[in-house]
């Protein structure tokens, strides 16, 4: 079943750009404009809301932090983004004029039902995003839009979010189109014709394989990971953090570059690995300088970055196909998937049945 790979997480990851063109598929009409057939929410419904709330976990979460900035930028609305766990608990600020957008793979995430449930009883609409069929969440939330990543038997998700981020990326040119009757602006409609690209373009950095395969030899004995961006770039760091702790047991943190003269820097040493994710112009020039910095403490430094760019003082490269800036987390986070795989590989870990994680957490 794991059609000749040695892991279902390798199996999914390579399954990832066929699960954009499912999560594309029937959303994107030819005259480039997107539906959500189905949809239980009307256009009324959704042109009322003043707030957006994101709400996830883990993984999941981080597809929403991907997702704040994505709707933030192109709504000019408010969007908040909270981790299930904490937002039950903190007396969170939602009524009938917010939407709460719940993102899950499984629909059983213990964490995340309780957060559906805070919100619809202080008179939210609850819309989940998810990815199995008939679960609880998909059953109790106010309206349903399914990713169409199949089944995921990792217990790392990856393919499951890059599902997540399409669909995120689907809902926010949709919302934008019920503001712009008259057409979106052409920095959205770019988007909506760039987005039946993705698949072959992250099929394109999944050919990097070999390379990324001998990236992890050489980050193996590396005592503690840093994964450092600035806006899309840090949450895509969140992502990437999450799958080398959760599959490898290696410290990794994300943060945002600009923060580690604040504190962390002091960590940097000879033995410490620093991945710098540099996908965005607006942040390029930054970005380089505070890599410098990293560099100078005498840190390896990774930089991920599109092609055409090459930022100074990196040892080592993972190059991107280039697309829009906004959809660049589609195809950042593959090779990060793929090196934090080879890098668990390197160290003997069971990949896919990570010791002391589930691939469902049902208790809170
Ligand atoms: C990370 C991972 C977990 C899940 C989280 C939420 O690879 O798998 O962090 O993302 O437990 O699970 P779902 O999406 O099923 O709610």
């Amino acid at each position: 079943e794991k059609g000749g790979y040695a892991h279902f997480m390798l199996k999914e990851i390579h399954e990832g750009p066929r699960t954009v063109q499912d999560t594309l598929r029937g959303r994107l009409a030819k005259e480039e404009r997107i539906a959500f057939p189905g949809l239980s929410l009307t256009p009324q419904d959704l042109q009322r809301f003043e707030r957006i709330a994101i709400v996830g976990c883990g993984t999941a979460y981080h597809a929403g932090a991907v997702g704040k900035r994505w709707l933030e930028q192109w709504l000019r609305r408010p969007v908040e983004i909270s981790v299930a766990s904490e937002f039950r608990y903190s007396d969170p600020i939602v009524g009938p004029d917010t939407l709460v957008i719940l993102i899950s793979q499984s629909g059983e995430t213990a964490d995340t039902l309780a957060a559906m449930r805070e919100a619809k009883a202080r008179g939210a609409t609850t819309l989940a995003i998810v990815n199995v069929i008939g679960s609880t969440l998909a059953r109790e939330a106010d309206a349903v839009i399914l990713t169409q990543a199949g089944p995921e038997i990792g217990v790392a998700s990856t393919k499951a979010y890059l599902a997540q981020l399409v669909v995120l990326a689907l809902l926010g040119l949709f919302l934008a189109q019920l503001e712009s009757p008259g057409g979106l602006p052409p920095h959205l409609q770019t988007l909506v014709s760039a987005l039946p690209e993705m698949p072959q373009l992250l099929e394109r950095c999944l050919q990097q394989e070999e390379a990324i395969k001998a990236l992890a030899r050489k980050l193996v004995s590396s005592k503690s990971f840093f994964y450092l961006g600035r806006g899309l770039d840090y949450a895509t760091a969140l992502e990437a953090a999450l799958k080398l702790k959760e599959i490898s047991y290696l410290h990794a943190e994300a943060y945002p570059a600009g923060e580690m003269k604040h504190g962390p820097l002091a960590l940097i040493e000879p033995g410490v690995a620093v991945i710098g994710i540099s996908t965005q112009s607006l942040t390029r020039e930054k970005m380089e300088s505070n890599l410098k910095e990293v560099k100078a403490r005498q840190g390896t430094v990774v930089v991920v970055e599109p092609e055409g760019v090459v930022s100074d003082g990196a040892d080592e490269r993972i190059v991107l196909p280039s697309a829009p800036d906004y959809l660049m987390p589609i195809l950042a986070i593959a090779p990060l998937q793929l090196l934090a795989y080879y890098i668990a590989r390197e160290r003997g870990c069971d990949i896919d049945q990570p010791r002391n994680l589930a691939k469902s957490v049902t208790v809170e």
